[in-house]
């Protein structure tokens, strides 16, 4: 009934992903990119629907949250992952990135410590360098099961005086681990008797795995609520990155004061005429795209897992839990990261985020967007194939 088979390639319209491609003059139809966390799948209808009538309408003034939107992001907190929010917490924000940004410079001093798991999003650290704060690196533990925290490390940080803030994603990009309620209720409780805020970042909470159930950080007990910050938006879930649209939800009120302190400064509270509606309209008809968009997802990864396992069998595939990201390691093929990036790009026609951008614990890793089309898919797998048979590398 939706459409996940209809390929829109981006080129000439500034996508950041498909930028490296036009740069390498890639013009074969069947590659596409798949580094940076956004679709090649068209969003729902009904969102396409609204933002045609909203353009229509010719007017395009200052725009801020309405009672209608606040209750629509409510509704789907709710229904989606049984949060129960005031509409007051709600606090919009051009993007979760440039939430972490004035979360830091609101919470915490130049020079105070900044916690996150290794591997890590790249702009967790990037924010803390520009903005000088010190990065506390946790890195996670990897078993041949998958990804676990590892907690003494983090008591060990949590304890420095100078540590003020974790950033904590959940679900984990680009491990794909979402976190169990026994795992956060740790992390809550470490952060909690040591004086440390957390920033739970997620904003990949609409995608988990069939039999994996994610908890939103804030629903796990009263002081945990008011400890927190979490990091929403519909732009991962609905393919919508490009309108620069989030929520920031914060329960406790001297907290979510302290954070407006700084954000109303900037933004004066005002929001993106066409984020709004598009976010309104997803959180309101936009469940019967998202089920079927897991189903798609699904078939993907477990494409993705039978082809390596086939194919690559030394490759391990971190399970996936959650996210729309295949997290891989590729080390069994011997080459270096520069050789790997450039075997990739070069040979298999792949463009891929490289594990090293994650820190040095993805040394070897690729991550692989699977929101896309499965024909480009297979075809891209089937290029991989191929180029490591005329290389000889070992897999
Ligand atoms: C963990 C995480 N946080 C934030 C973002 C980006 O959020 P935004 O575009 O709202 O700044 C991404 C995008 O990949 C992400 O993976």
């Amino acid at each position: 009934m939706y459409d996940f088979t209809t390929l829109r390639p981006r080129r000439g319209i500034g996508a950041s992903k498909w930028q490296p491609l036009e740069r390498a003059g890639v013009a074969d139809p069947d590659v596409i990119p798949f580094s940076i966390a956004d679709m090649d799948l068209i969003t729902a209808p009904e969102i396409i629907s609204a933002l045609r009538e909203a353009a229509e309408f010719g007017v395009y003034g200052y725009t801020s949250m309405d009672e209608a939107y606040r209750s629509a992001v409510a509704g789907w907190m709710r229904r989606r992952h049984g949060w129960e929010i005031q509409p007051g917490w709600i606090i919009n924000a051009f993007g979760v990135v440039h939430a972490v940004g004035q979360a830091v410079q609101a919470f915490t001093q130049p020079g105070e410590g900044v916690i996150f798991q290794t591997p890590a999003y790249p702009p967790f650290l990037r924010i803390l360098q520009a903005t000088g704060r010190t990065p506390l690196s946790n890195p996670l533990l990897r078993g041949e099961q998958g990804y676990t925290l590892d907690f003494e490390a983090l008591e060990a940080l949590c304890a420095r005086p100078d540590a003020k803030l974790l950033l904590f994603c959940s679900p984990h990009n680009p491990t794909g681990r979402v976190w169990s309620e026994e795992e956060l209720r740790r992390v809550a409780d470490i952060c909690a008797r040591n004086g440390v805020l957390l920033f739970s970042d997620e904003i990949h909470f609409d995608f988990i795995a069939p039999v994996h159930r994610h908890t939103v950080l804030a629903t796990l007990d009263e002081q945990t609520r008011d400890n927190c910050i979490v990091g929403t938006s519909a732009s991962k879930t609905f393919n919508l990155a490009g309108l620069s649209t989030a929520n920031i939800i914060i329960p406790n009120d001297t907290l979510r004061r302290r954070f407006r302190a700084k954000t109303d400064g900037y933004t004066g509270g005002y929001t993106g005429y066409f984020g709004l509606t598009a976010t309104r309209t997803a959180y309101e008809k936009g469940e019967a795209w998202l089920d079927a968009l897991l189903v798609h997802l699904d078939g993907n990864f477990r494409l993705c897992r039978e082809f390596l396992a086939q194919r690559f069998p030394s490759v391990w595939v971190a399970p996936w839990e959650g996210t729309y990201l295949l997290w891989a390691d590729f080390s069994c093929l011997g080459l270096t990261p520069e050789e790997q990036e450039r075997f990739m790009r070069d040979e298999a026609g792949l463009f891929l985020d490289e594990g090293y951008i994650f820190g040095r614990e993805g040394a070897g890793f690729e991550r692989m967007v699977l929101a896309c089309p499965r024909l480009q898919l297979e075809r891209a797998l089937e290029r991989l194939d191929q180029a490591a048979a005329r290389r000889g590398l070992p897999r």
